[in-house]
């Protein structure tokens, strides 16, 4: 687990959480509440019981206040930042449907940065994604990705990459609005999220590992993918909102792993799920994991949870929440018998 201490640094601090319902904005209410700051959560629609779960979090009586507010209404987000002393900004569509996606995602962040310098925020921290830095097919495979690569837009929009598009484009937004504003902005670009949900619904990244315990497919791609526990995404953008001389963007990773490295991984906690053992391009050369850094945020502190961990509270988490059946203790039993 991080090794950041849980004390009260926020006390008297206000921050804004656009999108404060989804998974990982939870995370950042729960942690920011737990250091004592007030927090302004963003909804668009605060009475959906979706989002109940941030009324029950602790200290959420007395420090938190949820606003309504959608990312295209620029007066809405003014009220909602007026008064904060920064601003988590991650309230973004996930999707690859060109229409819902770059519009949103790109307008959206000017309107926050525009806002966040109208209320005089001491900072904006903006959630960007892995998608914005890596996805450029001239990488020779020894290159090792940090926060100076960009992901060539061309190559999102012709491999149809949407979200990457977006989020490359909403980044790109951000830091020319932040510099044209004077805005203090730092980014933090997170790989694929996974860990325990605090909210009800299953979310986009969720899916990704969901998908491989109800049967509902048969093989796992030939591709890899780098991971990281929410719970770290939140506090790296605690530990960057904190640090006076945080600048730049950050990459939030742990490991790259391949999907047979996943589902191995999964089949070994988890026997009782029909997860897939056959890969897709079966007779083909396996995929190799990237090279990636994630030094600056162990610079600041962090710790990052390994991802058999991060897997494991995954999947705990799913079953908890009732999105996944929990066998019977002689199911159980059955199985440790025939493995
Ligand atoms: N999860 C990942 O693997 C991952 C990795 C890298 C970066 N990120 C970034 O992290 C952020 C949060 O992602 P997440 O995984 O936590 O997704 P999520 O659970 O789907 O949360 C996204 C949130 O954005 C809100 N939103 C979408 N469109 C909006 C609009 N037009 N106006 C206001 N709010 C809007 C959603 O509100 P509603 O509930 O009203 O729809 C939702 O609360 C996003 O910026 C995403 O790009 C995620």
């Amino acid at each position: 687990m991080p090794a950041v201490s849980s004390s009260v640094s926020g006390h008297g601090q206000t921050i804004c959480v656009t999108g404060a319902g989804g998974f990982i904005a939870s995370w950042m209410v729960k942690l920011l509440l737990e250091r004592g700051y007030t927090v302004r959560g963003t909804l668009r629609n605060p009475d959906d019981p979706k989002n109940a779960h941030l009324r029950e979090l602790e200290g959420a009586a007395e420090r938190l206040t949820l606003c309504r507010a959608d990312l295209l209404d620029y007066e809405s987000l003014k009220e909602a930042i007026n008064g904060c002393d920064g601003v988590f900004h991650t309230a973004s569509p996930v999707t690859d449907d060109p229409e819902q996606m770059v519009e949103p995602a790109v307008n959206g962040t000017k309107n926050v940065i525009q806002a966040a310098a109208e209320a005089k925020v001491r900072r904006v921290v903006f959630t960007s994604s892995i998608g914005a830095v890596y996805m450029d097919p001239t990488r020779g495979p020894d290159v090792v990705v940090d926060e100076s690569c960009w992901s060539d837009l061309e190559f999102c929009k012709n491999t149809k990459n949407w979200y990457c598009y977006g989020k490359a484009v909403a980044e790109q937004a951000a830091w020319a609005e932040a510099k044209e504003k004077g805005v203090d902005l730092v980014v933090v670009n997170p790989v694929l999220v996974l860990g325990p949900l605090l909210q009800p619904t299953v979310n986009a990244s969720i899916i990704h590992i969901l998908k491989y315990l109800t049967g509902s497919t048969q093989t796992y791609a030939n591709s890899v993918q780098a991971y990281v526990h929410v719970k770290d995404v939140a506090l790296a953008h605690i530990l960057v909102y904190e640090t006076p001389s945080a600048s730049g963007r950050y990459l939030c990773a742990e490991s790259v792993l391949h999907r047979g490295d996943v589902v191995e991984i999964l089949a070994k906690f988890f026997p009782e799920y029909p997860i897939p053992n056959k890969c897709k391009d079966n007779g083909k050369p396996r995929a190799e994991p990237y090279k990636f850094t994630n030094q600056k945020l162990r610079d600041l502190g962090l710790e990052f949870t390994p991802v058999k961990h991060t897997l494991y509270e995954t999947v705990k988490s799913l079953q908890d929440k009732g999105h996944l059946p929990v066998p019977t203790k002689q199911e159980q039993d059955s199985i440790k018998i025939q493995s």
